[in-house]
């Protein structure tokens, strides 16, 4: 005899997790979805510039990896990190004036990683973090999942407007603050020297910690580094970086430096998340460190960046019309562009596609709604010539729009 039972649809829509319900899909996936397009030309991502990886040396480097050590290298390893490459990013922070130890260094998958890890650690549903507004967009779909509301302040020329800081915690208990001090994705603008000081002030008045996000630090190509946040107040301050805007962001390898009560936590959602970062990749990226990769290509993104920033300043100076304005970045990778109130980036994006060039809508940026009449374009990845054509294109969708 055989009992016949009806089969259930699964119904994976109600089964999902309300943090599962919180994660919607960004336009910058959108967007790269478009981006098989051969005719297109994007300056919407933010991605390095593909022909200085350094694979000849990645090539040697493993190589030398698995020869010297490759039973080291295959086999499961702790979670922390490999330590001498802990030991070199922490002489390397101590260079920049912050008193961070290798105990203080957490090797993640990519600083996107430990976004990821500092919203599970901190963020309960209804939490408040302090945040630029514009800002990462990586930091508020990650936080946005752990149900983060996001305080804002303005965001200008000097970075984030930090006198309004203190207000901003006065009116709402904030988790910690997230500042992007050099090169600001997407405002490419860099947090002033003597702002660094208000901010600085203004947290520990109030007892609250900052995560200091500096993928970019490295990529300044004119004017004086400023010191980190962390070398002011590394027992309040969580740094994060990267080797993506560096070596390469394929490898996925980025660190956290904190204090040692927050880097036993994060250690410990770590090995829960994914037990470690492949031991191979930090190996190889040590011994590309030890051979002397960095300082050279390091100078060689920074003069080709720089290239191509002046290329697209001077296209955007001949061929975007009156009204429009935009910053000028001492380095990074990306220029930040407002237009006259009353227009809509989101709309003028889909008229430059049909002109086949494409760029981030600013509001994307904007927690809290805003920024419509804003746009991020990235200068690093094309080639000048590219980039006048982009250009030229862009400022043909300009001047209709602007009648
Ligand atoms: C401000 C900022 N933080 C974090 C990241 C993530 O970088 P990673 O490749 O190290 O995960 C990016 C990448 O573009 C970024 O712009």
């Amino acid at each position: 005899m055989t009992t016949a039972t009806a089969t259930q649809p699964a119904g994976w829509e109600q089964r999902f997790s309300q943090s599962a319900h919180r994660m919607t899909s960004s336009i910058i996936r959108e967007i790269l979805k478009m981006m098989s397009d051969p005719e297109l030309i994007s300056f919407s991502g933010g991605m390095p510039a593909p022909e200085v990886f350094p694979i000849a040396q990645f090539q040697e480097a493993t190589q030398r990896v698995l020869e010297q050590d490759g039973r080291r290298a295959l086999q499961y390893s702790v979670t922390e990190g490999y330590p001498p490459l802990r030991e070199y990013l922490a002489a390397k922070m101590r260079q920049d004036g912050a008193d961070v130890r290798a105990e203080n260094i957490l090797i993640v998958n990519g600083s996107q990683q430990a976004l990821d890890f500092l919203g599970r650690l901190f963020l309960d549903p209804g939490d408040a973090v302090l945040t630029g507004n514009p800002t990462y967009l990586g930091a508020l779909q990650t936080w946005s999942t752990y149900g983060a509301r996001f305080a804002t302040v303005p965001v200008d020329e000097d970075g984030m407007r930090t006198e309004l800081v203190d207000g901003v915690l006065a009116g709402s208990e904030c988790k910690f603050a997230y500042v992007l001090p050099n090169f600001h994705n997407p405002a490419g603008v860099t947090l002033s020297a003597p702002r660094r000081q208000v901010l600085l002030e203004a947290v520990a008045r109030r007892g609250t910690p900052i995560i200091e996000d500096d993928p970019y630090g490295e990529l300044r190509f004119e004017g004086e580094p400023l010191k980190p946040l962390v070398a002011y107040d590394p027992e309040r301050v969580l740094y994060l970086s990267t080797f993506s805007k560096t070596l390469s962001p394929g490898i996925r390898l980025g660190w956290i430096a904190a204090p040692a009560p927050v880097l036993d936590k994060l250690v410990l959602v770590k090995q829960a998340s994914d037990l470690h970062t492949s031991i191979l990749i930090q190996m190889v990226a040590y011994d590309l460190v030890k051979q002397g990769v960095m300082e050279p290509l390091v100078q060689q993104i920074r003069a080709l960046y720089r290239q191509r920033r002046d290329v697209m300043l001077a296209a955007m100076e001949e061929r975007f019309p009156k009204g429009v304005s935009w910053t000028r970045p001492q380095g990074g990778l990306f220029l930040w562009v407002r237009l006259p109130e009353g227009l809509d980036s989101m709309r003028l994006f889909r008229k430059a596609l049909e002109e086949k060039v494409a760029f981030v809508p600013g509001q994307v940026f904007f927690p809290n709604g805003g920024g419509a009449n804003t746009l991020r374009l990235n200068f690093s990845v094309s080639a000048p010539e590219v980039i006048r054509e982009g250009i030229r294109r862009l400022g043909k969708v300009l001047a209709e729009a602007l009648g």
